[in-house]
């Protein structure tokens, strides 16, 4: 497997990270995950102008642009041999001796990325998941895709011992986002999804579902959703790059979604998130 670092390809033997790496120290970074089916990049220049969006809402000026990382994103893709899966990448602000303060001066920021092999989750995306409710305790930026991800780590994990697929996290009564995903809610003929704001990471995948709904006509609304709103709702689905589109059609210790199967909306946006992806 070839491994990219800053701007050289290379095995992961010949990789050296220091132990002073603020990434390693502070989680003082950014990062992103693309999907590419057969060799093909879905979305690589939106996930691009997010991560760079990121890195420059923390105050990380990478001497990468653009066009410089789409065509080292291509080559690390030729280098490898796997046809599905994603890239994981992640830019951290750089090395130095321990200190909360940084000295942009003294630091060069660090970039990996490496490729993963990853099926899509047919089966998930047929019979859907179960999802539990889980306190947003999270920062308020949380647009930025940032390194710190203790709040998803233990929501997520938490949702996993309660034998759930998705924590779906809110502040008080107002639901968010997954813990690494956003969601939606289909009720009386519409879509809802939270406002792409500082409280959420406006997904990808979310903006493609977007798409997708203007072009079948569905009204949408970007709205705060209360967490009756979504208990009520006729379907749920969350969206991320690795596990797409997922029904998501009970809320444990709550009542079943809808009718307890991935509702009719929600195949129907898997269906035309398939069509693009192909
Ligand atoms: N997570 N919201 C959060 C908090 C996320 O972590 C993610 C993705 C999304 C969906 O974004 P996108 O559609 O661009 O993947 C929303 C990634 C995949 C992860 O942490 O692995």
């Amino acid at each position: 497997k070839k491994f990219l670092v800053n701007d050289q390809f290379m095995d992961e033997n010949e990789v050296k990270l220091s132990i002073y790496d603020r990434g390693y120290q502070f989680g003082d970074g950014v990062y992103e995950v693309i999907r590419f089916y057969n060799k093909k990049y879905f979305k690589l220049k939106e996930h691009l102008i997010r991560y760079i969006e990121s890195a420059r809402k923390i105050d990380i000026d990478s001497a990468l642009d653009l066009e410089q990382l789409e065509s080292m994103f291509e080559e690390l893709l030729e280098r490898n041999s796997i046809d599905n899966g994603y890239v994981y990448t992640q830019l951290t602000r750089g090395t130095a001796p321990r200190s909360h303060i940084y000295n942009k001066e003294e630091l060069k920021p660090q970039l990996i990325a490496y490729v993963e092999e990853a099926k899509r989750p047919l089966e998930l995306m047929e019979k859907g998941a179960s999802a539990i409710l889980h306190e947003d305790e999270r920062w308020t930026k949380c647009d930025i895709k940032s390194l710190n991800l203790l709040g998803s780590v233990l929501a997520k994990t938490k949702a996993n011992k309660d034998g759930a697929f998705e924590a779906i996290l809110h502040r008080g009564d107002i639901v968010t986002e997954g813990s690494v995903s956003n969601v939606f809610v289909y009720k009386h003929n519409k879509l809802y999804t939270s406002p792409a704001n500082n409280l959420i990471l406006n997904g990808i995948t979310r903006l493609t579902i977007l798409e997708i709904a203007k072009e079948l006509g569905i009204e949408v609304e970007e709205t705060t959703i209360s967490v009756d709103f979504l208990l009520s709702s006729d379907e749920v689905f969350t969206s991320a790059t690795v596990s797409e589109i997922t029904p998501i059609i009970e809320i444990k210790g709550k009542s079943p979604i809808g009718h307890g199967k991935p509702g009719e909306m929600t195949k129907l946006i898997q269906t035309k998130y398939e069509e693009k992806i192909k």
